[in-house]
């Protein structure tokens, strides 16, 4: 199975940084955020790891190639540390394919058909990091335990907020599972099935896939991967499981991506105690 994951997105709300970086580039402590979502795939066993990239973003591939020469310099210069670092990013295995225009989150894993090659395969977007693969490894499990069905992770959102997301409608089976019978792009407040919203990762069947090859724009005028998926109901069975949203930290906007640095930092003990010092704690 493979696991795609789409970064050709704009980074609209992280502008000027984002304006000569990809924002899937931007750092979170000391690796870009999209390694994070890398390993995390490569973590849960997946055949490849395919990253769906817009042509104008060579960042990412430089960052995922190896720089031998880098790596020499840094071992002796005794900076062992830093080499075994770049060494990583560059042994990680990821391969490309390209969305040429920003045409939506189902278009963008469309690319990517080839390579799931009739299979079902994994979707993990990039604005929440998850440190370690719990997630999709629960998916894998809730997809085993029904014949192999679509699954998607979904956490309980604020009335408030569940217009921003896609929103799943269904019955709760126990254990955090939910069959699902419906699912909405950004609906609006009154109109969301439940307030279970898709966190961002998947694991879907090919069935999605093929309905992907022939939709038609949704929300916001985007090829909406939800709409696949509700799509696919008609054919096949749909579960979500209800994850903890502290799991994840979200990075898909200034004052969330801060605040995620600041947690693994607190986290993390070769920061933890400048950062709470610097914080007055
Ligand atoms: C995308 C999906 C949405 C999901 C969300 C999770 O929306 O379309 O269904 O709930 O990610 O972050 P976006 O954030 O790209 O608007």
């Amino acid at each position: 199975m493979i696991a795609v994951i789409p970064a050709a997105g704009m980074g609209t709300r992280f502008l000027p940084a984002t304006k000569a970086m990809p924002k899937e580039m931007l750092p979170v402590l000391d690796k870009p955020v999209i390694q994070y979502v890398v390993e995390e795939a490569l973590d849960s066993g997946v055949s490849e790891v395919v990253i769906v990239n817009s042509r104008a973003k060579r960042e990412i591939e430089e960052h995922f190639s190896a720089d031998e020469a880098l790596v020499e310099s840094l071992r002796a210069a005794g900076k062992d540390t830093y080499a075994d670092a770049v060494e990583r990013a560059g042994s990680l295995s990821v391969s490309y394919v390209y969305q040429d225009e920003p045409l939506g989150l189902g278009d963008a894993i469309r690319c990517a058909a080839e390579r799931a090659a009739g299979e079902s395969f994994l979707v993990l977007l990039g604005d929440v990091i998850v440190t370690d693969s719990s997630v999709v490894r629960r998916l894998a499990e809730v997809s085993a335990e029904h014949g192999g069905a679509s699954v998607v992770a979904v956490f309980e959102v604020p009335g408030d907020e569940i217009s921003r997301y896609g929103v799943i409608g269904g019955e709760p089976m126990g254990d955090g599972v939910w069959k699902v019978d419906r699912l909405v792009e950004k609906p609006a407040k009154e109109e969301a099935p439940s307030n279970l919203a898709i966190f961002g990762r998947y694991l879907l069947s090919n069935k999605v896939m093929e309905l992907l090859q022939v939709a038609r724009p949704g929300a916001g005028g985007e090829i909406q991967l939800t709409d696949a998926i509700d799509g696919a109901l008609t054919a096949e069975e749909v579960y979500a499981v209800v994850i903890d949203p502290r799991v994840g930290h979200d990075t898909g906007t200034v004052a969330a991506w801060l605040e995620t640095n600041v947690r693994l930092a607190l986290d993390d003990p070769r920061y933890a105690d400048s950062i709470r010092k610097a914080l007055g704690d």
